[in-house]
């Protein structure tokens, strides 16, 4: 049986009070009430409080980031207590982004996971490979080390109370999105290698794909065995495109 698919908006580096304002009241408006499948968006953490207080019930909220530390002197950062204090469900960790650019490694990524779930807040795990990893055949060597980096972390049951988005380096922003047959390779590697730590989480783990997915290929994404939605990057900045793709995930939910 498939999982319940997820579509989650991740709005990085944008937004305004007056963007959060619109966004909040065009889902309000436009997500039915009644779903078979998660929706969740992550606002920059300033946003967080005024997305919290105004989202449509059952909306999820995440952050994009947290620390690694309980508190202290740390400047700059947002605990995961802090993210929980305020209402966080969600928070990602692991972004390519913040890999290339914050220079976070494996071992910090997993040391945030488990941050993550020692506050009650469910992680997403971001995984992918670059495009000349992708092109040296690495892609399942590197997907899996960024994983294995968590389980050595926290062990594969509390991996498992988490969600996995894979996400192609090459694709994210790019336009460029992996055809639904490269993304279902990777998933379906993802959930063979779990499955040889613990089959039962290897079947009930959600792994999103995330990578230029928008409306026109959601449909075909989201139908493949192993695919059980999105991290939307682009696509999740308007409430007209966020709302084509959750209308595909409604369609694939339909009797779920
Ligand atoms: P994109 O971003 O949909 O704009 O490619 C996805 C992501 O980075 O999560």
């Amino acid at each position: 049986m498939k999982r319940k698919l997820l579509v989650a908006g991740n709005w990085k580096m944008h937004g305004s009070l007056k963007f959060v304002d619109g966004m909040m009241q065009e889902l309000n408006d436009m997500l039915p009430a009644q779903r078979n499948y998660d929706v969740a968006v992550f606002p920059v953490y300033i946003h967080l409080h005024q997305v919290i207080n105004n989202k449509p019930a059952q909306v999820l909220c995440g952050a994009q980031n947290l620390s690694e530390h309980d508190d202290g002197a740390v400047t700059g950062e947002v605990s995961a207590a802090m993210l929980s204090d305020l209402g966080c469900d969600m928070v990602l960790v692991g972004h390519s982004e913040r890999r290339v650019m914050n220079n976070e490694s494996n071992a910090e990524v997993a040391k945030k996971f488990a941050q993550a779930l020692k506050y009650g807040i469910q992680p997403i795990l971001c995984v992918g490979e670059s495009s000349v990893e992708r092109q040296s055949n690495q892609t399942f060597d590197v997907v899996w080390a960024q994983i294995k980096a968590v389980i050595d972390e926290v062990g594969v049951e509390k991996l498992g109370q988490g969600v996995i988005a894979y996400e192609p380096v090459w694709a994210i922003g790019t336009g460029e999105t992996a055809t639904a047959e490269q993304a279902q390779e990777v998933h379906q590697f993802i959930r063979s290698q779990l499955a040889l730590n613990d089959d039962t989480i290897a079947r009930r783990i959600r792994i999103l794909y995330g990578g230029s997915c928008k409306g026109s290929n959601a449909h075909e994404l989201f139908s493949m065995p192993d695919v059980d939605g999105g991290l939307i990057g682009g696509a999740a900045l308007t409430a007209q495109d966020f709302m084509a793709i959750c209308q595909q995930a409604d369609i694939l939910s339909q009797g779920v």
